[in-house]
């Protein structure tokens, strides 16, 4: 039997893969509950999904990141009074601090659109477009300290097409990052998701 897995989601703006997960939740039988949605930005649309859908939030603001600690002291206070197992960022744009990685040792997902390590940082999607990449992606992975790096837990790729805009470009990466993730969480929940030797991880 699949126990459900609590998840906290991280984010900062639109949210569309926060109601990707949601989705799969209520459409495909993912065995996933979202028990609390943390936004570093009080603007961000994804809050306004996780209160359409019900779930508790915390709206953090640039006021509360000028101590970085202080704010993660109350993101992990919101994740472990929601009982959160794992914490999944989706779109979250702040760094996190050793204080949510150690409390939560291995099990910080982040979703980024690229194949890393390549095109790291913010603008993944126009970096590897304007550096005429024939193959570009997504990456699933651990969450360390620095932004976008940590154990690769799933990656797709895609080719670009002679004929692909920027923009087409980005609606094909959202896509398969709106199935990715999903799927990385039923492997999850599962208890498919493999630790190997020197930090590796693979799911089975
Ligand atoms: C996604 O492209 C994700 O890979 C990146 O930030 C974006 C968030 O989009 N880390 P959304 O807020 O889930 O729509």
């Amino acid at each position: 039997m699949t126990d459900i897995l609590k998840i906290g989601v991280l984010l900062s703006g639109s949210g569309s893969n926060l109601q990707a997960i949601l989705d799969a939740i209520a459409f495909e039988d993912l065995p996933v509950r979202v028990v609390v949605v943390v936004s570093s930005r009080p603007d961000a649309k994804g809050l306004e999904r996780a209160q359409l859908a019900g779930i508790p939030t915390l709206a953090l603001d640039a006021t509360r990141y000028v101590d970085p600690l202080k704010a993660d002291a109350l993101i992990v206070e919101a994740l472990q009074d929601a009982q959160a197992c794992w914490v999944v960022m989706a779109g979250y744009m702040r760094k996190l601090t050793p204080l949510v990685l150690s409390s939560f040792p291995q099990r910080v997902l982040n979703i980024h659109p690229a194949l890393l390590p390549a095109f790291k940082g913010a603008h993944a999607i126009e970096d590897a477009f304007l550096a005429g990449v024939k193959v570009t992606g997504v990456t699933v992975h651990l969450a360390d300290e620095d932004y976008d790096r940590g154990p690769i837990v799933a990656q797709r790729a895609i080719d670009v097409c002679p004929n692909d805009t920027l923009e087409s470009l980005e609606k094909r990466i959202h896509h398969i990052e709106h199935t990715l993730y999903p799927q990385v969480l039923r492997s999850i929940a599962q208890g498919r998701l493999c630790r190997g030797e020197g930090g590796k991880v693979s799911i089975l």
